[in-house]
């Protein structure tokens, strides 16, 4: 029998504006996964919150998009947003873009990673939540603990690991996928990489057996909306051990905060600062990004766990780098590479400026 992993994320609703889900948001939704538990929809579950953001991680053996336990997302979402509308939270219901449940979340607003696997005699896995950016963020930790040899020791050491893995990419903005091989596509997968808002990585498999190995949330908020109400704010589930990176080589890839976009308006470019559950939350100029790593151990469909896995002083050093990097970063002000580039901000005025400014740009003679 197979067991599937499903974290479904919406931000719907938040106290002193993007700062953070309050406690009831996440008891009402712990109310209805405890009531889909004991109708047999799910296994387990844990809720908690990255920012404003609440991560709902459910275990179940319906497989991956399943109806109901879309559905029972859905639901815990919807009575936590009329929570949420009771007590004037800021953005209450913000990432629910529709009305009515139509079989699946996808396309609705909150994002979604799942995957379905045989259980191993001992099967540990990470799930990271974010705030404050977008699924590109996790670009390239993936690339590193999957592709890295100077990252991940057990792609060089381990005969486990040592033929490497594949790579399933989405084009979020002309909806194609494409699957690519490492170590040989290495630099072919690198050059769609490194553009984090329009290709990002959905799923990993090693190759040896095409077993999963990680799955991301790809929905993109404005895409779906047509207009800015939020960053996705995206999760991701990561196998580790016996044939998948160690817990330790997984982590590793968030020990250099790299720049991600998001931060201030969904528009600025900013650290991604590995945090605790309880440091989730992004204060300075509504952030800088955070990304929470929360370790468990699946057994018989059940979730033993999590450990706080960023919750070591070892990554202290990390935080004070993004700390170090928010302040440089910060200087520039309304200024590139700080400010996104014109068409990737979620907010601008450019437009407005430019008519206003119509009659008065001249033709240089020279
Ligand atoms: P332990 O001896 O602590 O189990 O460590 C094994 C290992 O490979 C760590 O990456
Ligand atoms: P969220 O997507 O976390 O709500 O962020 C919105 C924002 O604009 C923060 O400045
Ligand atoms: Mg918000
Ligand atoms: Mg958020
Ligand atoms: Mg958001």
């Amino acid at each position: 029998m197979k067991t599937t992993i499903s974290v479904i994320k919406a931000d719907i609703g938040s106290v002193a504006g993007h700062v953070v889900a309050h406690k009831a948001l996440k008891d009402k939704c712990r109310e209805v996964l405890s009531k889909a538990k004991e109708d047999g929809i799910i296994e387990d579950f844990y809720v908690t919150n990255c920012g404003d953001d609440v991560n709902l991680i459910m275990t179940h053996r319906r497989g991956e998009d399943d109806e109901e336990v879309h559905r029972t997302a859905w639901e815990a979402f919807k009575e936590a947003t009329k929570v949420s509308k009771k007590m004037k939270l800021y953005g209450a219901g913000q990432d629910l873009l529709s009305d009515t449940f139509s079989g699946n979340v996808k396309g609705l607003g909150p994002g979604c990673a799942e995957m379905e696997f045989k259980e191993r005699p001992s099967d540990p896995v990470v799930v990271f939540c974010c705030d404050k950016t977008e699924p590109g963020a996790f670009n390239l930790p993936l690339f590193r603990i999957f592709a890295d040899p100077f990252n991940t020791a057990g792609l060089v050491i381990d005969p486990s690991l040592h033929k490497g893995y594949k790579f399933e990419v989405y084009d979020v903005i002309d909806h194609k996928r494409v699957m690519m091989s490492c170590p040989e596509e290495m630099y072919d997968l690198l050059a769609l990489l490194g553009s984090i808002s329009r290709y990002v990585i959905k799923k990993i498999y090693r190759k040896k057996d095409d077993e999963i190995a990680a799955s991301v949330s790809t929905e993109r908020l404005n895409l779906i909306a047509g207009k800015y109400i939020g960053k996705d704010d995206p999760v991701a589930i990561v196998r580790a051990q016996s044939g998948f990176p160690a817990t330790g080589e997984i982590l590793e890839a968030f020990a250099q905060p790299h720049l991600v976009g998001g931060w201030m308006r969904g528009s600025h470019n900013g650290p991604l600062m590995p945090v605790s559950e309880k440091d989730a939350v992004p204060t300075r100029f509504d952030g800088p990004p955070r990304v929470m790593a929360l370790g468990f151990q699946i057994s018989e469909c059940k979730l033993i766990g999590p450990i706080d896995l960023f919750d070591d002083p070892i990554f202290e050093r990390s935080r004070r780098l993004a700390a170090n990097i928010s302040e440089y970063m910060r200087r520039h002000g309304p200024f590139e590479p700080h400010r996104l580039p014109s068409d990737e901000m979620e907010y601008t005025t450019l437009p407005d400026v430019l008519k206003k400014l119509k009659d008065r740009f001249e033709d240089i003679e020279d």
